[in-house]
């Protein structure tokens, strides 16, 4: 359920504006706009599901994992993210949406999660691209989050973003093994790289002309930079990286333009991006029947916890007085 708050008179409005203005905190207690509610809601609601549906893609190699070490990695990884999916849940909370009607929205295909979790994961090393790049794409759009202007989310980033920093420098090293193997794995090294370059580039959303909410959240100082610029900053990591690990980025066009102090690139297929967000990428279908099914088969485990919680709050007598009173 999502709480209704009061349009707020001029005191009210003065007052956030100045918190803003400051680069103060919003915290749950303040008065905010509607709109600033509803855009956060928006945003955490879809980076939480992010979190949560982008552990299939990985989830899918831990049985499967070279040796006992990169399991045990990986399976820490893939954790994380949980953990990510439940601090960026627990932020959403404190605006007034119940952790249900999330987990709804979600698995009734009504709500958005990152694109990029619709491709799949045929080999190895795409393990290692994802590190390397889509945790590298997270951290760049991410770090700048922690300064965001909502307390509760930019604390979560902050957690977020050293273990995603640990998450980029696995996916590197298991790039760089395979680099440093036969050709049959330096060749599937490059091959993963292909495939995830240009849908992580698609991560920071569409072009900053073709991007709704950017100015009102840049104003609202939630986000920080712009969808372009961060994807430009992306760029510049990934390219000495790239030299360091011998793999080529898949872009023709890509060169520094230093006239313009920009990157130059080719143009990033938005069609693709738009089919994949209307539910039509290669894996869509799969991530949200394994999202619905994994929901169903832990009703049981939600139930026992539930009945878990009750019986130890009987045992505190005032809270059972509570429970009484209202039986
Ligand atoms: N995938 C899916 N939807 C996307 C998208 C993407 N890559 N990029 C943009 N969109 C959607 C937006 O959500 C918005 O949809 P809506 O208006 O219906 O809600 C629409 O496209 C227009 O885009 P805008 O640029 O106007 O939207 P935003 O201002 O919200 O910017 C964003 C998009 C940059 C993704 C921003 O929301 C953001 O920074 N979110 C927080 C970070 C996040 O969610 N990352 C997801 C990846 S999580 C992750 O990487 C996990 C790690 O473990 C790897």
């Amino acid at each position: 359920m999502t709480t209704d708050t009061d349009a707020g008179n001029a005191a009210e409005q003065d007052a956030f504006d100045a918190l803003i203005a400051a680069e103060q905190r919003i915290e749950p207690r303040d008065w905010m706009p509607d709109a600033y509610r509803r855009t956060l809601i928006r945003q955490i609601s879809q980076h939480a599901h992010s979190e949560i549906i982008g552990m299939q893609p990985e989830g899918n190699w831990i049985t499967r994992a070279p040796s006992l070490k990169r399991k045990a990695i990986l399976m820490a990884k893939v954790q994380d993210e949980a953990g990510h999916g439940l601090y960026l849940y627990s932020a959403a909370q404190t605006l007034g949406i119940g952790r249900d009607e999330m987990t709804e929205q979600l698995i009734a295909g009504r709500a958005k999660y990152s694109s990029i979790f619709n491709y799949p994961t045929p080999t190895w090393a795409d393990m290692g691209a994802i590190g390397w790049l889509v945790d590298g794409a997270a951290i760049c759009n991410q770090v700048p989050l922690c300064r965001a202007s909502y307390g509760p989310y930019g604390r979560a980033m902050v957690r977020i973003c050293k273990e995603e920093s640990f998450h980029q420098r696995q996916g590197f090293e298991i790039l760089l093994a395979l680099m440093q193997g036969s050709p049959a794995q330096r060749e599937m090294a490059q091959d993963a790289v292909d495939r995830w370059y240009w849908p992580s580039l698609m991560m920071f959303g569409p072009p900053d002309d073709r991007s709704p909410n950017s100015a009102q959240s840049m104003a609202w100082k939630i986000k920080r930079f712009s969808n372009d610029e961060l994807r430009q900053r992306f760029i510049g990591m990934l390219v000495p990286q790239a030299e360091v690990l011998g793999v080529s980025l898949p872009d023709p066009e890509l060169r520094w333009d230093a006239g313009a102090g920009r990157w130059h690139m080719s143009e990033i297929d938005w069609t693709e991006f738009h089919e994949v967000l209307a539910g039509r990428g290669p894996m869509n279908s799969e991530r949200l029947r394994a999202r619905r099914e994994a929901h169903e088969g832990g009703a049981w485990v939600r139930e026992a916890a539930a009945e878990y919680a009750r019986k130890r709050a009987l045992r505190r007598p005032a809270v059972a007085e509570a429970f009484e009173g209202a039986a």
